[in-house]
């Protein structure tokens, strides 16, 4: 521990007495995850406010050989923001400015910038940002970044990764990469394609450049029942294809409406349950209620169905679909398995999750952004720390055609996973990579890179 001591002293006098963080109390709201499965022991809690500070910090730590876990917004849901075993956690919450650029299209961002904060600036300038998520007032753009985030427009706008223009990282030995103002595409060298997705690994993000679009004029939000969850993923994969203006198309069963009612007490405006939700948002320069209209006509299996103009019952409608995630923690700590399936999977998906939990009697939640096959498997009822059927759910989605690794990235949850699927030569390109990046290893030590 003594090493640790002197580090902070360090960094106390390099970067400032108040950066650094050694009170056990204070450091304890940075060893747990957002779930509470996933917790360690930090060794002190830096908390830097540019990027010379960042760049200091880690220069510091790096010479004293200590492992590094970068933090945001502590939101992630796979385990590789907290720290295992005494690792330096670099908080990023500090690093919060947003930088006008002169041109509404786009925006240069802090780090610690909440998703949140971003949107609130794109609607002051008339614009929009194109992902979004239930924890938008914590998750931070170098979350977002580092985890390659999808979110429930990704159907219409894709992951993180192409909302970005440019990105300033910070080295393992506090060097500052900077294409900030770079083209976005630089061909093999391009930073924005190497650190989306990077977990932590391989620098710390400390600016963004991002992408801003255009505010849409018209939006319409749907909730659709169906009899069957069949029918509801052949609808999400028909409205895919053919209607240009979907913004969202998210799918939850009956169990997770009952735990949104328990837990908030919302409820869809239905007198009874159906075996399949979809929530439908479609926008554009024009009112797109015609096309969707038209689209949904002679679709199978629609029950009921609730229409929303008007954005206070839009709001309403959202509010169920992202009350979902909060209302399962709060019945206990779940084990959630964000998985990817082939749409058309997902029916049978579900009916061996349900088999595969009661056979243990816990119970299943799933839900997600069905239209690309993103959906989020969460047991609950289970013992914090039994993880007996995790990889049979992970083995089922891979069986299926699918992927156990989807959009809340690998972190420590799924590294096994992540060493299985790739192919020797993948393995050795990504190991040659992180040691170039990271040649002691000191970056988020056990998060996304298989080390054997
Ligand atoms: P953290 O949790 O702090 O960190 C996540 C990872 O990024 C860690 O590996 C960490 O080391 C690394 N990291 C953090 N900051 C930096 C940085 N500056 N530089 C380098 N590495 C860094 N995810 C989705 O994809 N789609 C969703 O729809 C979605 N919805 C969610 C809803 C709720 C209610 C919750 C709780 C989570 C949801 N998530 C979703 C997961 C989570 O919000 C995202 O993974 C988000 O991107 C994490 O951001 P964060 O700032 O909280 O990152
Ligand atoms: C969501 O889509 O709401 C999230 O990814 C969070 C979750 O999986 O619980
Ligand atoms: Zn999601």
């Amino acid at each position: 521990m003594s090493h640790l001591s002197t580090l902070a002293t360090r960094i106390r006098d390099e970067v400032g007495h108040d950066r650094v963080v050694d009170d056990r109390e204070i450091m304890a709201s940075y060893e747990t995850d957002w779930t509470g499965r996933y917790r360690g022991q930090a060794g002190l809690v830096l908390r830097p406010m540019s990027t010379e500070d960042l760049a200091a910090a880690m220069a510091a730590s790096t010479s004293a050989g200590v492992p590094i876990v970068a933090q945001g917004g502590n939101t992630g849901l796979v385990g590789g923001g907290v720290p295992r075993d005494c690792e330096i956690v670099v908080s990023t919450l500090e690093l919060d400015g947003i930088e006008a650029t002169g041109s509404r299209t786009e925006v240069v961002v802090s780090a610690g910038v909440t998703l949140s904060a971003v949107q609130q600036h794109a609607r002051e300038i008339g614009m929009r940002f194109g992902i979004d998520l239930a924890a938008r007032d914590s998750a931070t753009i170098g979350g977002m970044i580092a985890t390659n985030a999808g979110g429930v427009h990704v159907v219409r706008w894709g992951r993180m990764r192409t909302q970005i223009l440019g990105v300033e990282v910070v080295l393992h030995d506090g060097q500052v990469l900077d294409r900030l103002n770079s083209p976005s595409s630089r061909g093999l060298t391009d930073l924005v394609d190497l650190i989306a997705g990077s977990e932590g690994t391989l620098g710390i993000i400390s600016r963004a450049r991002l992408r801003l679009i255009p505010q849409e004029q018209h939006k319409v939000v749907v909730l659709l029942t169906f009899d069957t969850l069949e029918n509801a993923a052949k609808a999400a994969s028909y409205l895919r294809a053919d209607l240009p203006e979907l913004g969202a198309v998210e799918y939850f069963g009956p169990k997770a409406v009952d735990l949104v009612g328990q837990h908030r007490g919302l409820r869809p405006p239905f007198e009874h349950g159906e075996d399949a939700y979809l929530l439908v948002e479609v926008s554009g320069s024009e009112d797109p209620s015609p096309a969707l209209l038209s689209a949904l006509e002679d679709m199978p299996g629609i029950g009921d169905s609730a229409v929303a103009v008007e954005p206070g019952r839009q709001r309403a409608l959202w509010e169920l679909r992202e009350s979902i995630t909060e209302a399962i923690n709060a019945t206990g700590v779940p084990q959630k398995h964000d998985v990817w399936l082939p749409p058309a999977q997902v029916p049978e998906f579900a009916r061996s999750l349900t088999r595969i939990t009661a056979e243990v009697g816990a119970e299943s939640v799933l839900f997600g952004h069905i239209a690309e096959g993103s959906l989020h498997a969460n047991v609950i009822g289970l013992e914090p720390g039994d993880r007996s059927i995790e990889d049979d759910i992970y083995q089922l989605a891979l069986d299926l055609g699918g992927s156990p690794i989807s959009e809340h990235g690998v972190g420590t949850a799924k590294v096994h996973w992540q060493r299985q699927m790739l192919s020797p030569l993948e393995f050795n390109v990504m190991q040659s990579m992180k040691r170039e990046f990271d040649p002691s290893g000191l970056l988020n030590p056990g998060v996304l890179v298989p080390s054997s």
